[in-house]
């Protein structure tokens, strides 16, 4: 077979496009798993809701969710983490779920992991999926209220910041538990701004047109965790997942943040799709 023969061209082509994607390809997947996932990223974002209260324009909530504990792993992250939640003082933390992957004792390594972190109003975590596959909830709540953070399991609770009422409620994972809206709304009062703790973001849709929701904060998807360029964002998503991916959402009166998360599942890598902590500064009307 002649050197111009068609066969051996294509060959040669094929060979040169295995080398050139294997060049863009093997940096790509270092990046992926050695470096990317320890990129912490801090998202700031205002929000305006119409029934916030005035007198508390420009309060701010840090979001953190998915961390999906890996202990060894994670550590020099979650430093930067807890630096970066101090450095940003925020008035309220919530937590919105996903504390393990699928090891149960990883509960405790991310209690001790996010103990003395706080801010000015409270800290509050409800549950996500993993946790709910793999601890009891006795447990969750046990690890999650021995480091001062406030646990609602279909629950919620009245503050009182400057004279204003907020309701901070959260509600059992969607997909490992039993989400109850009507427990996790008792002792709401008409007319007081609703910050609801959802690990997944799709059940946006059921709470919006059956409670009065100003804010639902979510995660579970990761943002994609690893995004494909020119496609967007992971090839397979999850469930309860499907529809809200990343970032701020607005419908009827209500309105939705989902943020990327700190941790990982399945192998310990990110692609164009940082690790995030989430500063939210609520403004009103
Ligand atoms: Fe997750």
């Amino acid at each position: 077979m002649s050197s111009n023969s068609p066969k051996f061209n294509l060959r040669r082509i094929t060979r040169r496009s295995a080398i050139g994607l294997a060049g863009i390809g093997v940096p790509s997947a270092i990046w992926a798993a050695k470096i990317e996932p320890d990129l912490l990223s801090v998202t700031r974002k205002d929000l305006t809701l119409p029934r916030w209260p005035k007198s508390l324009d420009g309060f701010r909530i840090a979001q953190i969710t998915d961390v999906h504990y890996r202990p060894g792993l994670d550590d020099e992250l979650i430093v930067k983490l807890r630096e970066a939640v101090k450095a940003e003082s925020p008035d309220l933390i919530m937590v919105t779920g996903d504390f393990v992957i699928n090891d149960p004792s990883s509960l405790s390594e991310f209690a001790k992991a996010f103990n003395g972190i706080s801010a000015t109003h409270g800290v509050f975590a409800s549950p996500g999926n993993h946790d709910r596959w793999h601890c009891n909830v006795s447990n969750i709540k046990k690890e999650i209220e021995g480091i001062g953070m406030s646990y609602l399991h279909n629950a919620g609770t009245n503050i009182n910041i400057k004279g204003e009422n907020i309701f901070i409620n959260g509600l059992d994972s969607v997909w490992g538990g039993h989400p109850a809206p009507n427990l996790a709304w008792n002792g709401h009062r008409k007319d007081t701004p609703v910050v609801s703790l959802v690990h997944e973001p799709d059940f946006f849709d059921n709470l919006r047109s059956a409670k009065p929701l100003d804010l639902q904060l979510s995660g579970h998807t990761h943002g994609g965790q690893c995004r494909v360029p020119l496609i967007g964002y992971a090839p397979a998503k999850v469930k309860f997942g499907r529809n809200y991916i990343y970032g701020h959402f607005e419908k009827d009166r209500s309105q939705l943040f989902v943020g990327r998360g700190i941790g990982t599942v399945g192998l310990r890598v990110r692609f164009a799709c940082r690790p995030e902590l989430v500063i939210l500064t609520l403004r009103s009307a």
